[in-house]
């Protein structure tokens, strides 16, 4: 039997394809930069997280379902399944909840890649996606965003082919925070042929200040080839307890099922998410606060010289005004020995540009301020109010 070499001290045969899986890079944490550099507080806007923590009653049903931990989750999680399909018009059997919608969305590439077919995705786009095809053994075929930072949506649609099994949209897309309109999707959807398999990963609509947000769930009911994933980890602040989901075509569903380890999502998780579905104005101001911060910040780049994509987002992708020898790793590292950590675009697909997750006024003003303090430091800053689209 063959396989790739493991690069330890004992070989084991693992799959070759395991050297085509790219490693997922995590963010820095706040600890291991204190650690680095010293610090005793430090910003993190790295990782598109929600700068509030849960709200006070989802905390209180997780500290009182502790209790019951000693018995298995309900694996289909049929209550939190129910809450959403009443909530966005459909069926039971027409929503899977995940350990995270990252878990649905590998299940997605488990159920439908295999040697031979591809997946057809943005690039750059949320490097998850990258795992899918290579764990398949089946190609990933990049098609470069649009001169706008967004999906170039004819180029995607001239990339499938008989062999493309998986088409997968990030609206808005990650790292960039361009968000592609409802039309614009519905004539993608409807240009590709009706039983291939489209995935719209919506983990940012929340923050899309755009009328036509959403409608792709109204798609979804009439089409059955596709899968919207949204998640309880950016507006609901639960990314630590890790649940997302999926609305679709029942035949989707039941794909995924099939791949699903039977307890997939925890008794807290599914808890935690069923109780922040009854507080949606609370949240809605949350999630309007986040957006008023990204005008605020945006329009504090606007009058600088770093250049930005405009975002739909819960980050923006900036382009610092660097020397470009240093390059973004090198105004990451000033910024992190300013304390503010923040996501170096090389990681992820943008080398020379910075994604930076927008929080709390008080946080967003840290990042702001670094920024001017770096720019006092590098006399070249001449001409403000550039953006980059
Ligand atoms: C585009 C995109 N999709 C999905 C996810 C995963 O979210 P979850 O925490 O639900 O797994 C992320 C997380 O950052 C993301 O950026």
């Amino acid at each position: 039997m063959q396989g790739c070499p493991y690069n330890g001290p004992v070989s084991i045969r693992i799959s070759p394809r395991l050297a085509a899986i790219p490693r997922y890079e995590p963010g820095l944490t706040t600890a291991e930069v204190l650690a680095r550099y010293g610090m005793v507080s430090a910003t993190k806007l790295a990782s598109n997280e929600s700068p509030f923590p849960p709200l006070p009653e989802v905390a209180e049903v997780v500290a009182a379902g502790t209790a019951g931990l000693n018995r298995y989750p309900d694996g289909p999680a049929r209550a939190l399944r129910r809450a959403l399909a009443e909530r966005h018009g459909v069926g039971p059997d027409e929503v899977v909840i995940g350990n995270g919608s990252c878990e649905l969305i590998l299940y997605a590439g488990q159920a439908l890649l295999d040697p031979g077919t591809t997946l057809v995705q943005a690039e750059p786009s949320f490097s998850l996606y990258g795992h899918l095809a290579a764990a398949a053994g089946a190609e990933t075929i990049a098609v470069p965003l649009a001169d706008d930072d967004g999906h170039d949506l004819d180029a995607m649609a001239a990339a499938v082919d008989e062999r493309t099994r998986l088409v997968i949209v990030c609206n808005p897309n990650n790292p960039t925070g361009v968000y592609r309109s409802a039309d614009a999707i519905e004539r993608f959807v409807d240009s590709l042929p009706e039983d291939l398999a489209i995935l719209i990963d919506e983990a940012y609509y929340d923050f899309v200040d755009r009328p036509d947000v959403g409608r792709t769930l109204s798609m979804a009911r009439e089409r059955p080839n596709l899968l919207v994933t949204r998640t309880f980890s950016k507006a609901h602040g639960l990314c630590g307890l890790r649940v997302g989901y999926a609305i679709g075509g029942a035949g989707w569903i039941d794909a995924i099922d099939r791949v699903r380890q039977p307890f997939n999502t925890n008794t807290l998780a599914q808890a935690a998410a069923l109780e922040s579905l009854k507080h949606p104005a609370a949240l809605e101001r949350r999630v309007r606060e986040v957006m008023a911060e990204r005008v605020r910040v945006e329009a504090a780049l606007s009058d600088s010289t770093w250049a930005f994509t405009p975002s739909q987002g819960n980050f923006i992708l900036v382009r610092p005004d660097s020397d470009p020898a240093a390059g973004s790793s090198g105004v990451h590292e000033q910024l992190l020995r300013l304390g503010v950590i923040v996501r170096d675009g090389t990681s992820l697909g943008c080398p020379g540009r910075l994604r930076v997750s927008i929080g709390t006024p008080d946080e967003n003003a840290a990042f702001l301020s670094a920024r001017a303090q770096l720019a006092r430091s590098a006399p070249r800053e001449t001409q403000p109010g550039r953006t980059q689209t």
